[in-house]
């Protein structure tokens, strides 16, 4: 435009502007130029003015438009393979109903002196007429970890009684294979039940069709079982004599009469962190068998992203084991990040932790503010007297991880379908009276099998049917997982306007108003040149005349030829 405002003036211009307009392939501009008419060369130049001007104005839109920075969504089906998820199971009551009953003489000392010794610490920091709900929270919150993972919670052998993935149709010549499961501590749950399988199981379960067969059990409290050990104590408030027994033990809120059994299904992308508030879950009700197919979506942030909206995905996120204090790498979640600002801006407000959150290996220290044994006796009166404004708070984290989603995140649902069962019958009793009891040395499932074999020599009283009954539909889960497809569709997420599509559009714009396209502008890169070592020239043929090299040579007659004419 430097060229086309000197223009006005073709008389001073040098001719080498003149040659480039003349030979521009922007249309209006070479008329400028190779008009013979002085009335045409402005009307040329006038139109030429009026069409950059309305470039001018639509370039600007566009690039607003590009710096708005909108994100767009684009859906495909079937566009990546279902991959098999990590399978979590939790019981809702996380104390096992059988074992903490059948306690040796030293494990129950162990564990009634724990709890005498907390409700004794709960009497001298907050007073012995506190409501017992409180105490019951306070010793719970407690009570080492090992001691309550190990003599109170559910435990796989009890929780878990079989495992199977099997091919849903077509010849059973396939030999089934036996997922393991292993208990996984976590702070909400204390305790939840990992299904392990190796990547070739997984692919097995999609591309032939298999599926997963589990059968659970709640491990409910039983007081007709006999049990030959030693119990828990319950919590007791000396003040009013108050008491919780450990079937109404309740981690998050102290005491809950009304439990509801069952499990908690986590369906988690593979490697992540389980969490409940993150990760897809539903309800798994006593008495029931489940049939459940899930599906998957896929979401990917489109390359231009990355780094801005989202965090590569290959990253890793280190937590502390609940149990044990160890470090447990798992694949980079939504969860990681929440859990990280969460924790730290709670501990920000309070001094420690209030819940059990997860904790990531950075923050492992944090003190939770319901241990007894972890804060202080002043802690509570922070605790009680912060006020926090917790939507606030939840507002704060999002906003902090909203750039921090993964670049690539799978979601998981589930469809079901559920039925009543076990009909309790002649063949359950068979069932039972025929296991053996070695491998089934579980406490509850022992009496179970005891109960059985007395039905079936028909040696028992309608009281004890009606225990086995009661026992089967409050405990037993039966869980058949399949998956709905061998694909998934995929979500990409891009800049709704991308530099591409700008530059399309500029180039559009350019065409249509000017005719112009980015080898015009290396015509004026080429005049510019020109220009410049014209100018060069010039003032060396100033400081030494006789400079016979000139490689522009053949301008300046023409350029004096311009000049005189006027
Ligand atoms: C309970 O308290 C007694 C004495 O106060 C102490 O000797 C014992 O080690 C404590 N036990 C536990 C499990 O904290
Ligand atoms: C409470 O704190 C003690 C001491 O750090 C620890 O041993 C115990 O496991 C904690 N209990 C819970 C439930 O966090
Ligand atoms: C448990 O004990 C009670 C009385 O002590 C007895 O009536 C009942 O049959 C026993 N139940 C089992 C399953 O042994
Ligand atoms: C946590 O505590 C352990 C042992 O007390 C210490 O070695 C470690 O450096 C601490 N970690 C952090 C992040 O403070
Ligand atoms: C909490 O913060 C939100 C804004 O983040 C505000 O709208 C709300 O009024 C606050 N609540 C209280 C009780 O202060
Ligand atoms: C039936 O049970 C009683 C005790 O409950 C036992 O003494 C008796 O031997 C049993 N009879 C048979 C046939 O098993
Ligand atoms: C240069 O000027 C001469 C006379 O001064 C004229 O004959 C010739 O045509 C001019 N050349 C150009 C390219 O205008």
């Amino acid at each position: 435009s430097l060229g086309v405002s000197r223009a006005a003036t073709p008389a001073k211009m040098p001719s080498a502007v003149m040659d480039t307009l003349a030979e521009s392939s922007a249309h209006g501009i070479s008329r400028v130029a190779t008009s013979r008419s002085r009335v045409m060369k402005v009307m040329w130049f006038l139109l030429f003015l009026l069409f950059l001007a309305l470039f001018v104005r639509s370039a600007v839109t566009l690039v607003i438009r590009l710096r708005g920075g909108g994100l767009t969504k684009s859906f495909e089906l079937d566009k990546v393979p279902f991959v098999f998820p990590d399978l979590y199971f939790c019981p809702n009551n996380p104390y096992s109903g059988s074992y903490p009953h059948d306690l040796s003489q030293a494990d129950a000392e162990l564990i009634n002196t724990a709890i005498t010794n907390l409700s004794a610490e709960f009497d001298s920091r907050l007073g012995p007429t506190r409501s017992i709900e409180l105490r019951a929270r306070l010793v719970q919150s407690s009570l080492p970890v090992h001691l309550s993972y190990r003599l109170l919670a559910q435990r796989r052998a009890q929780s878990v009684l079989q495992t199977t993935a099997t091919p849903t149709m077509g010849p059973q010549s396939s030999f089934p294979i036996f997922p393991r499961v292993l208990p996984f501590s976590h702070p909400v749950s204390l305790v939840c039940f990992q299904l392990r399988l190796t990547d070739n199981d997984r692919r097995k379960i999609v591309a032939e069709n298999w599926q997963v067969n589990l059968r659970l059990s709640t491990d409910p409290f039983f007081a007709e079982f006999n049990y030959s050990g030693l119990s828990v104590d319950p919590i007791r408030s000396p003040a009013t004599g108050e008491e919780v027994p450990l079937q109404d033990w309740s981690i998050s809120v102290g005491r809950e009469r009304l439990q509801e059994a069952g499990f908690t299904m986590l369906i988690v992308p593979v490697g992540s962190y389980p969490s409940f508030a993150h990760e897809a879950k539903f309800q798994l009700a006593p008495s029931n068998s489940y049939s459940v197919a899930l599906s998957m979506e896929e979401t990917e942030y489109s390359e231009e992203l990355r780094g801005q909206q989202c965090q590569g995905d290959s990253e890793a996120v280190d937590f502390s084991d609940h149990l044990t204090g160890r470090k447990l790498t798992f694949a980079y979640s939504p969860a990681a990040c929440y859990y990280e600002n969460l924790v730290r801006l709670v501990t920000q407000a309070y001094g420690c932790m209030v819940f059990s959150f997860p904790l990531t290996w950075s923050l492992r220290n944090t003190t939770r503010c319901f241990n007894m044994s972890e804060t202080g006796r002043d802690q509570f009166n922070v605790v009680q007297t912060t006020k926090t404004n917790w939507s606030d708070l939840d507002r704060q984290v999002r906003e902090a991880c909203r750039s921090r989603q993964p670049c690539r995140y799978q979601r998981y649902s589930a469809e079901f379908s559920f039925s009543r069962w076990p009909s309790i019958g002649s063949s359950v009793v068979a069932h039972f009276a025929e296991m053996g009891s070695s491998p089934y040395s579980t406490p509850a499932t022992r009496r179970l099998i005891d109960m059985a074999r007395s039905l079936r020599t028909r040696n028992h009283s309608a009281h004890t049917e009606a225990q086995f009954r009661a026992y089967l539909s409050e405990s037993l889960i039966n869980v058949r997982i399949v998956a709905r497809s061998t694909t998934s569709p995929q979500v990409v997420i891009s800049p709704a306007y991308s530099v591409t599509a700008f530059l399309a559009d500029t180039g559009g714009l350019l065409g249509l108003y000017v005719g112009c396209s980015l080898l015009t502008l290396c015509e004026f890169f080429e005049l510019f040149y020109r220009l410049l070592s014209g100018a060069l020239l010039k003032h060396r043929g100033g400081a030494r005349p006789a400079e016979p090299e000139a490689p522009q040579g053949d301008s300046q007659p023409d350029a004096k030829n311009d000049t005189s004419e006027a």
